[in-house]
């Protein structure tokens, strides 16, 4: 079954991403212009237990998504029934009760308002958020999407047009600085806790292996992170914001490494950020270093653009519908959804 005859509508696309912590819903105007964003994180609900707790994630959106979409509706200057040409939901990858929530609400507002349908891959959502804040981002781009969950290497030489050239072979750089922070005592999330401590440490205090820095494409944290674990073993004199400081640039050396391997490889011409390990300022400083000093473009999408939200969602609807078309209504979520073509 496939709800909507006005595939496109009005070029208001609302979308809706509830795949992991964050409830979000935006209204986008033919996949560039974001006309409302509005997200509600959970951090709060889940920090005390240092991780995200599926069942207590799934019941929140339940608890927000009303709320959360209308507001969403009313910042862009519409009424709580639309009207939009399209409702698009993340279908995957992420937390099976989350994503339920989201696609379920987007599938029965499509229904009710006779519009399309559009399930969008939540990494390819990622690869969306430099283009809606620099739409003139020279192209073909290398995306590094670095979150809690994800690690991909992506050349996009424009919307729909994507090769993944690298990720991670076992941790994602969000989950080893997650990891590492929680063995340091450092809080969650981790990465700013990381950040925060480095701040005050020696970068150069502790030796820390840069796994597969000249091999390929495709990255790995998990070696670091066990190092980290087994230098503070050995060491437990070993001052915090220390080795805070040299996971960091361990991790950091390597990210930038492999982006500026990508843009040789793929003759990718910018780079740019994606996901919450794009928030990490010595990340910011060093990629943009790296690639001021090699006549490359750096673009750094603003903190609420690398993260979880539904504006990237809603353009990465808008050319999945000009492409695939609506999606049917008796799709279901796709937790362990893989990005087209790899990660
Ligand atoms: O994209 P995101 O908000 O959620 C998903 O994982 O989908 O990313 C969260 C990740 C966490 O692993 C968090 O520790 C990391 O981003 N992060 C950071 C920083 N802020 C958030 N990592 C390094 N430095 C930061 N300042
Ligand atoms: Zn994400």
């Amino acid at each position: 079954m496939t709800a909507g005859g006005r595939a496109g509508g009005s070029g208001l696309v609302l979308a809706i991403e509830t795949s992991c912590d964050e409830t979000a819903a935006a209204v986008v105007l033919e996949g560039r212009e974001v006309l409302s964003s509005v997200v509600s994180s959970q951090v709060d609900l889940h920090a005390r237990f240092g991780g995200v707790v599926p069942e207590i994630a799934g019941r929140a959106h339940v608890e927000r998504i009303v709320p959360v979409v209308a507001e969403a509706l009313e910042r862009a200057g519409l009424g709580p029934v639309g009207p939009v040409g399209a409702v698009a939901a993340t279908v995957g990858p992420g937390l099976s009760g989350a994503l339920l929530v989201g696609v379920s609400f987007a599938k029965s507002l499509a229904l009710c308002w006779d519009v399309p349908f559009v399930g969008v891959n939540h990494l390819e959502g990622h690869l969306y958020a430099s283009l809606l804040e620099e739409p003139d981002l020279p192209l073909p781009a290398v995306v590094l999407l670095v979150s809690g969950g994800h690690t991909l290497v992506v050349a996009m030489s424009g919307p729909g047009a994507y090769e993944v050239l690298g990720g991670t072979v076992d941790d994602a750089a969000g989950e080893a600085f997650d990891k590492v922070a929680r063995f340091l005592g450092l809080g969650y999330p981790g990465g700013p806790g990381i950040e925060r401590a480095a701040a005050a440490g020696d970068p150069s205090a502790v030796p820390l292996p840069r796994p597969m820095i000249s091999d390929g494409l495709d990255l790995s944290f998990s070696g670091l992170k066990t190092a980290v674990v087994q230098h503070v073993t050995r060491n437990p004199r070993v001052a915090t914001p220390d080795v805070a400081a040299s996971f960091q640039a361990a991790a950091v050396e390597v990210l930038v490494a492999k982006a500026l391997a990508a843009c040789e490889a793929s003759g990718a011409r910018s780079v740019c950020l994606a996901g919450g390990v794009a928030a990490n300022g010595p990340l910011r400083e060093a990629l943009l270093g790296a690639c001021a000093s090699r006549g490359l473009r750096c673009f750094l999408p603003s903190r609420e653009m690398c993260t979880d939200n539904a504006a990237m969602i809603g353009a990465a609807a808008w050319t999945r519908l000009a492409s695939d078309g609506p999606t049917p209504l008796d799709a279901g979520a796709e937790p362990g959804l893989r990005f087209p073509g790899g990660g």
